[in-house]
């Protein structure tokens, strides 16, 4: 059985190829068109899979794309309307990438051309991440935490993985996301959303404590069962509104924005020992929120490992201090924990989960 799967139109566009469980091949298209984390449809890296396998699209059974475009719609246009007018610009920026996941399928036809014998399946983002690191992983049972900016509603998953299964029943919803507060940080600070994360992340082993952690405590609280949320009044994103991504309550509390020169010519103002202990900050609230999880799972379901995925699953950081604190022996991922690894996770979420198939993968490494 030839699994095709692909993820395409945010960022780090992706596909892989999978036959009779086994990973034949995996890669993003960035690699081929040059443009970093491109988010354009990856027909290279289509085509590069195909290639490796020896196959044409007219070989493949199924092909999974790595989200589902209309599950959580009715959440997303409530938000909407409560936040009308300015709600009008999360929706301007978001409709054309929805549009092309909607269409994805027949924009493989139309880039493939020829005979066509698959399926297709859209898996549901957060599934896809849990299993693009649990499935095949050296693990058989594991507490799963998925942390990204969003997937289709939901900002952060967490749940219990066993053999094939994967249950994720605990959800914090968009806009209470850990990804986007890292984001809207990483603008504050001067530096590329969606992208210089771990330039913030490496800013803030140059940081120390000081009353922006205070701060940090009032923009996320941590609350029962693992879970967290935001003072909203702190941030313009969940409005659409992204430059910046924090509010003028955010800016007056932590202190000016560093803004990003818009030429390229012109110097940007200089780091301040503020802006390190801001970074070092939101580090130590990500890593309490993580905790704060991690300790709920386990409470739940005290087993050895616990595995991370998400793009916040990126935070080296974090995750070492996650093994650290414990209470688990073991903390793990892969190398694509971020969105370019749910291509590989929806095709054997198909495989695996869904057609209930045997594990016959194990990652060793991404070469
Ligand atoms: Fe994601």
């Amino acid at each position: 059985m030839v699994i095709l799967g692909f993820c395409a139109y945010v960022f780090d566009s992706s596909a892989c190829l999978i036959r009779d469980g086994q990973l034949i091949a995996a890669c993003q298209e960035e690699r081929f068109t040059r443009q970093k984390n491109t988010g354009d449809f990856p027909s290279h890296a289509i085509q590069y899979c195909l290639d490796e396998a020896g196959l044409t699209i007219a070989d493949v059974d199924h092909v999974t794309f790595y989200w589902q475009p209309f599950l959580g719609l009715k959440e997303r246009v409530w938000q909407i309307l409560k936040g009308l007018p300015s709600s009008l610009n999360f929706w301007g920026s978001h409709s054309d990438k929805w549009l092309s996941m909607v269409f994805a399928k027949n924009e493989l036809k139309k880039q493939f051309p020829g005979e066509h014998n698959f399926k297709f399946h859209n898996i549901r983002h957060h599934d896809a991440h849990a299993a693009s690191t649990f499935l095949i992983s050296p693990y058989h049972e594991a507490n799963l935490i998925v942390m990204d900016g969003s997937g289709e509603i939901e900002c952060t998953s967490m749940g219990f993985g066993k053999g094939e299964e994967i249950k994720l029943p605990y959800k914090i919803n968009f806009p209470h996301s850990m990804g986007y507060l890292y984001v809207s940080v990483t603008h504050y600070l001067g530096f590329k959303p969606d992208s210089d994360e771990y330039k913030v992340m490496a800013m803030a082993s140059m940081g120390q404590e000081s009353e922006y952690y205070d701060l940090f405590k009032k923009v996320v609280r941590l609350e029962e069962n693992g879970r967290y949320s935001f003072d909203l009044s702190y941030f313009n994103y969940p409005q659409g509104k992204r430059d910046p991504w924090v509010s003028d309550k955010f800016i007056k509390e932590f202190g000016s924005l560093r803004e990003r020169p818009r030429d390229a010519l012109v110097n940007q103002a200089p780091l301040e020992k503020r802006h390190h202990n801001i970074a070092w900050a939101l580090q130590k609230r990500l890593e309490d929120v993580a905790y704060h999880m991690a300790g709920f799972l386990y409470e739940k379901n005290p087993c050895d490992t616990l595995i991370l995925s998400g793009g916040s699953a990126l935070n080296c950081f974090m995750n070492e201090k996650l093994k650290r604190h414990g209470p688990y022996k073991n903390v793990w991922t892969m190398s694509a924990p971020h969105d370019a690894g749910t291509r590989l996770g929806a095709a054997f979420y198909l495989y695996n989960s869904i057609m209930k198939k045997p594990r016959a993968f194990e990652y060793e490494s991404a070469y």
